[in-house]
């Protein structure tokens, strides 16, 4: 089968930037959301993202009417999916939405159209299974915003065909993206499972080590190679986001999280980092803010229970055959903007250190942070 059409169910946030990537590498390209209000505001969306990119000179006007005019935004599902080869859901995080927009897409698309889902959290395999093809069935996680974000996670359900796996692959290469491929349908797959963790660790750790946010913001940055602070890269995200993934994740897996309540709490009260005007930290306005961290301030906090934490979930995905060092290495680089690598950072902590870390953690806190098996052969 060779995908010339693509269908993206859902113009929001993210669909509309998988819209603009799809028609930039060539395709024809069906967008669908419920009202056309919601299209023409994507479409606007679009015009206005491709204008920049003439105005920076990276794209011709004449290719920037081109890739525009190859979007076509419909309401009416059935038209919408009629050419498509390639559906690609980016409805809300709702497995109830998820699982009713599956029901009414499966009665109107050909037998042999792919089933993508971009969803963050939720498990392929059982939504796959609503369908009357989860072997047809795939998650592609783009990660926002997907015009600049290279990394694609590309997540198999139990039922998924090796020929759907290639082309999903390939279709990932062709819109200039790199994916990776995680083997099995774990909760937060590979990037979610490393980062949403970690902004639970880093609460607990300000709490047990009365360092402030900037001095634990700053040994992240500076010390484990982030491209800003957890705290700061939590805000980035959105409350909203970190919220919603902690839930669905720990709903899965008591071991994945262990939520602090300061998430929550945060959530709530409507402290939704950036976009709200404040998270961890305040806001002037709703435009990106830098906080001011420092060498200085990194050497007054010992981020090992923040490496221990990042460490022990990668061990688990490796251990439960999800994924290996090179492809998180991979993952973590792209997806999270390390620029250096975790297990190079476990090492100079010492293997040794961090599954004492996590020993002592366990005494105190529970089995929550009992070392993964694989840690054992790497000392
Ligand atoms: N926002 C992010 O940072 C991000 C990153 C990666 C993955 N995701 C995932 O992408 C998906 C969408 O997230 P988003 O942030 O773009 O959401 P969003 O709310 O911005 O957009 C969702 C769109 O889907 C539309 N929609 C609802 N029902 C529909 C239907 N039946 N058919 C077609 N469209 C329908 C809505 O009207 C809305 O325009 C979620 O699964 C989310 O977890 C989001």
């Amino acid at each position: 089968m060779k995908i010339q059409n693509i269908t993206v169910l859902g113009s929001g946030v993210m669909g509309h930037g998988i819209a603009q990537v799809s028609a930039t590498a060539g395709y024809n390209v069906v967008l669908r959301d419920i009202e056309q209000s919601f299209l023409d505001k994507a479409m606007d969306k679009i015009k206005w993202s491709l204008d920049k990119l003439v105005a920076k000179e990276k794209i011709s006007k004449e290719e920037g009417d081109n890739i525009f005019s190859r979007i076509t935004p419909i309401v009416d599902l059935k038209e919408a999916v009629k050419e498509a080869e390639l559906v690609i859901e980016v409805v809300p995080e709702i497995m109830e939405l998820k699982k009713k927009v599956y029901a009414e897409l499966d009665q109107v698309a050909k037998p042999e159209v792919i089933f993508a889902s971009n969803t963050s959290t939720l498990p392929i395999t059982e939504i796959a299974n609503t369908t009357s093809r989860p072997d047809k069935f795939i998650g592609i996680h783009f990660f926002n915003p997907p015009q600049l974000m290279k990394l694609v996670e590309v997540i198999p359900g139990e039922k998924t065909s090796e020929s759907v796996i290639q082309l999903t692959k390939d279709y990932v290469q062709s819109v200039n993206k790199q994916a990776v491929l995680c083997r099995k349908d774990v909760p937060g797959f590979i990037i979610n499972r490393l980062f949403i963790p970690m902004v639970h660790e880093a609460c607990y750790s300000k709490d047990r080590t009365g360092a402030s946010l900037e001095e634990i913001d700053s040994a992240v940055k500076f010390n484990l190679g982030f491209p800003m602070g957890i705290f700061e890269l939590a805000d980035f995200t959105g409350m909203d986001v970190i919220h919603k993934a902690t839930s669905e994740m720990h709903l899965r897996d008591k071991k994945v999280i262990f939520p602090h309540p300061l998430v929550e709490k945060m959530f709530d009260d409507k402290k939704l980092g950036q976009k709200s005007g404040e998270g961890f930290y305040k806001y002037s306005d709703d435009k990106y803010e830098r906080v001011e961290l420092s060498e200085k301030l990194a050497i007054n906090y010992n981020p090992i229970q923040l490496v221990a934490n990042i460490i022990n979930n990668a061990a688990w995905l490796i251990t439960n055959g999800a994924s290996d060092i090179v492809e998180i290495e991979k993952a973590a680089q792209l997806g999270l903007g390390l620029k250096k690598p975790l297990f190079e950072t476990a090492k100079q902590i010492g293997i040794e250190n961090i599954i004492n870390e996590l020993n002592s953690l366990a005494e105190k806190h529970g089995e929550f942070y009992k070392p993964d098996p694989l840690l054992f052969t790497m000392k």
